[in-house]
């Protein structure tokens, strides 16, 4: 599908953003492991997380969804009910995570102490992405898995059984290997204790703990004992900041812009954006901070600013690590040079966000280089229009449409459908602000 977004002369507007991604797959995955009954509202509708459901349903847990109305919006809620972590089923079939790397990696944990066999595969962009750094750690707490390329790429064979504690440091400031670990180690003998290398996003950590695991932290490491009894936990599911920062770029860099987004997670190892756009210059004013489901809650507006570049690397990069393309347009539209460093992790997500952000944003007359392990942007003020392509990527679909917004002529973006992967109602969103 093409999609072409011309440049508008104003963007405003209030948005209630899209349930969060990284939450609602947790909030599935996690409640399928405790025995009994939860209920979650607002769950995302983005495919990634109805693939989630629809691997977790062929284990045996039950899961209806219904809808609900409050004004103008439509929100899922979902009942999650479980006979247990040790009574899941077999699956009959294989399961397939589309394009979710987050379903993938988790999933692999949990299969992992299960006592059962399973295969779990996804699309052409997920089969080429490495698994190494789950199975790897799974197999040295003696899990099975067997996979292409030396058991690094799916489909993966899992055959689930007793596993032990380790210690283990990981290569990677990866919250989806964390997690797929913490899964994994909750029902292991003995303890296990990661070494992380920096803060990545801690959500399961804290949706575990309320579920009542032995899980504690001490700076960069994690502990984990087994569990004995995991209850379920109700929760609602706030606004994805990551679905957010492309609102929080086009006010920023558009010269006649306030964008307000309601209900925004601020989970610390998620607000790194708002840490970047800060520092580059931009105006953004908090409020009405809250705690909902042991997360932090707020309203963040946005407006008009004028940025300037700057460095970004080392800790902030597993803070940022999804909204890197959308960075590197705010950086097009800031003054002087941006450099992105020590984020070669971007070379192995739904597309080679290094290499298309470069390709993409060059069409639209970006000034902007591939380095190994990142960008390099000289901000020039102003994006020709042009035809681009999502390369199936929907974090690029998303940068692309806003780059749109803030060209000079208008911007044709071809496999745009991607946006369904985390965000299915942005072009209405978009629409919405661009007309208000
Ligand atoms: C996610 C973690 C990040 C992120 C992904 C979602 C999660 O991946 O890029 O979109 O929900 O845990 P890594 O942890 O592998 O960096």
């Amino acid at each position: 599908m093409n999609q072409s977004i011309s440049p508008t002369t104003r963007l405003f507007g209030s948005l209630v953003l899209p349930p969060d991604k990284s939450i609602s797959h947790r909030s599935v995955i996690l409640n399928s492991l405790a025995k009994g009954s939860a209920v979650i509202k607002n769950y995302s509708t983005a495919a990634d997380c109805q693939a989630t459901i629809g691997c977790i349903r062929e284990l045996g847990v039950d899961i209806t969804s219904t809808e609900s109305t409050n004004d103008s919006s439509v929100s899922v809620n979902l009942q999650i009910t479980s006979p247990g972590q040790s009574n899941l089923s077999e699956p009959m079939t294989t399961l397939d995570a589309q394009n979710s790397g987050t379903t993938m990696r988790l999933l692999m944990g949990l299969l992992a102490s299960a006592p059962i066999f399973s295969v779990i595969t996804g699309d052409n962009s997920l089969r080429s992405r490495p698994m190494s750094r789950i199975s790897t750690p799974l197999s040295l707490m003696g899990a099975n898995i067997i996979g292409r390329k030396n058991n690094s790429l799916a489909p993966l064979a899992i055959k689930g059984g007793e596993l032990s504690g380790i210690e283990y440091d990981m290569p990677v400031a990866s919250a989806q290997v964390k997690s797929s670990l913490i899964i994994a180690a909750m029902f292991a003998k003995g303890e296990t204790i990661l070494q992380q290398p920096s803060l990545s996003r801690d959500h399961t950590e804290r949706m575990l703990k309320a579920m009542g695991a032995d899980i504690s932290e001490d700076d960069l490491s994690i502990f984990v004992k087994p569990v004995s009894n995991l209850k379920p936990v109700d929760m609602s599911i706030p606004g994805d900041i990551s679905a957010g920062a492309f609102w929080m770029v086009a006010a920023a860099a558009h010269p006649n812009a306030k964008i307000k987004l309601e209900n925004v997670v601020m989970n610390p190892g998620r607000t790194g954006i708002m840490d970047v756009l800060r520092m580059m210059g931009a105006k953004i004013s908090v409020e009405n901070d809250r705690i909902d489901g042991g997360e932090p809650i707020c309203d963040v507006t946005v407006e008009s600013s004028e940025m300037t570049g700057i460095d970004i690397a080392g800790e902030m990069i597993p803070r940022t690590i999804d909204e890197i393309p959308i960075i590197a347009l705010a950086a097009c539209f800031a003054k002087g040079k941006t450099t992105i460093r020590d984020a070669s992790e971007l070379r192995v997500k739904e597309s080679d966000r290094i290499t298309t952000t470069v390709n993409e944003l060059s069409k639209l007359g970006a000034n902007i280089q591939e380095l190994p392990d990142g960008l390099l942007i000289e901000g020039t003020g102003y994006l020709s229009g042009g035809n681009c392509s999502s390369n199936g990527d929907h974090r690029l679909a998303m940068t692309l449409a806003i780059a749109g917004t803030l060209a000079n002529e208008t911007v044709n973006i071809s496999e745009s459908e991607a946006v369904s992967v985390s965000y299915p109602n942005f072009w209405n969103d978009l629409s919405m602000i661009m007309n208000s």
